[in-house]
């Protein structure tokens, strides 16, 4: 498993979820710069299990060691690693995984990949345990990227069929999501009543033992024009390659995303205007980006999450010793729905893409080639 990621600043993540501990090394973090870590841990706080009312009970605090990097307080320059140690596992929960694979789950695809070798006790490195580091790392490059005048945030525009307002958002509301005004939610919805809904609906899919996919929208300003290197890593590329390094994402859509199927150019063209002094645009139908470069416009996009595998009502699957069909129900701690506590994990994935973008764009402004 290669499991590393980045040209400038590279970020590899080991470790299973049930085995000592989880973590990643960073290399290329620049040196002199003092992270602000009571912001990395509010960030970790907000996806580790066990704090929201729907979450998965399942302890983990998500205390983690500095292993290299760091001297009082400051990056070193040196690779940064950190470890998560596990501590709340209960590995006997997941003993019949490893033959009866979980329907849309990873078990059957690793256990065919690896020869059955690999650790799939909670999901090994398949599970959303190892979304603890990316969020490390997310949340102290966005430190970075604010330096820039950078704003990252989102909130979940669907879970089920409750559906948050409204689904084209105003200048106002892309500022308001963009703050992190919803980050001390632990239902990021814009709208009190879908903040309820989706309540009801967990309550209802907890007593069920079932589960329910959602899709949160990101919203991020101060993105200046230029970001995103055309063809192979454009901001689009670079911003889902990520994304889909999130167990359990499944799709995303830039600005109008799906629908410009169903539009005329003349009502999806994002028309020119001079305000202010410099040039914007009066939709936003991109999404902030044209021919994968940021185009000043807050960069929005959606990201869509199946509904886990994980669910204690009956499920089909085969036994690969016998070959013979069985039903499996699941055991141990999952969340209803793992959308609330994925928001910190998809900030965080985001700001890695846009730091590598930012860095490849400063290749190209240094004065000293011209
Ligand atoms: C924060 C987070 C927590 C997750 N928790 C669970 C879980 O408890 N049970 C589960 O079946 N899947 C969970 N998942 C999703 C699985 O890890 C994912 O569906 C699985 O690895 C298969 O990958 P795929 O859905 O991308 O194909 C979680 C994902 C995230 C981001």
């Amino acid at each position: 498993m290669r499991s590393s990621w980045g040209r400038q600043v590279v970020y590899s993540i080991f470790g299973e979820s049930h085995g000592t501990g989880i973590g990643i090394t960073i290399h290329h973090l620049p040196s002199g710069f003092k992270p602000d870590f009571d912001r990395i841990r509010s960030e970790l706080d907000r996806r580790k299990p066990g704090t929201g009312i729907h979450a998965t009970s399942r302890k983990e605090t998500d205390e983690y060691e500095i292993i290299s990097g760091v001297l009082n307080g400051t990056l070193t320059g040196a690779p940064l690693t950190l470890f998560f140690p596990n501590s709340d596992t209960r590995s006997k929960d997941y003993l019949n995984l490893a033959v009866t694979p979980r329907p849309s789950h990873a078990d059957y695809t690793a256990h065919i990949k690896y020869d059955g070798f690999n650790d799939g006790r909670g999901g090994g490195h398949f599970s959303g345990r190892l979304t603890a580091p990316m969020v490390f790392a997310g949340a102290l490059v966005t430190q970075l990227l604010e330096k820039l005048g950078v704003s990252i945030g989102s909130r979940i525009s669907r879970m089920g069929l409750v559906e948050d307002y409204p689904q084209t958002l105003d200048e106002r509301l892309i500022n308001r999501i963009a703050s992190g005004e919803l980050k001390a939610l632990t239902l990021p919805f814009l709208s009190e009543d879908a903040r309820e809904d989706a309540n009801t609906l967990l309550t209802h899919l907890r007593k069920k033992g079932d589960s329910i996919g959602g899709q949160i929208e990101l919203c991020i300003t101060g993105v200046p024009v230029g970001w995103g290197e055309p063809i192979f890593d454009s901001l689009e590329s670079s911003i889902s390659h990520l994304m889909f390094s999130v167990p359990g994402v499944k799709a995303i859509e830039f600005g109008a995303g799906t629908e410009f199927a169903k539009m005329k150019g003349s009502e999806a063209n994002d028309p020119w205007i001079q305000k202010e002094g410099h040039i914007e645009t009066t939709t936003n139908h991109s999404g902030g980006i044209n021919g994968g470069i940021s185009n000043g416009m807050p960069l929005q996009f959606k990201v869509t999450f199946r509904p886990i595998s994980s669910i204690s009502i009956p499920q089909k699957t085969v036994n690969l010793e016998t070959g013979r069909a069985e039903i499996l129900e699941v055991k141990g701690r999952h969340d209803p729905c793992i959308v609330p506590r994925a928001c910190p994990v998809v900030e965080a994935v985001t700001a890695i893409a846009l730091l590598e973008a930012m860095l490849d764009q400063q290749i190209q402004e240094k004065e000293v080639w011209r």
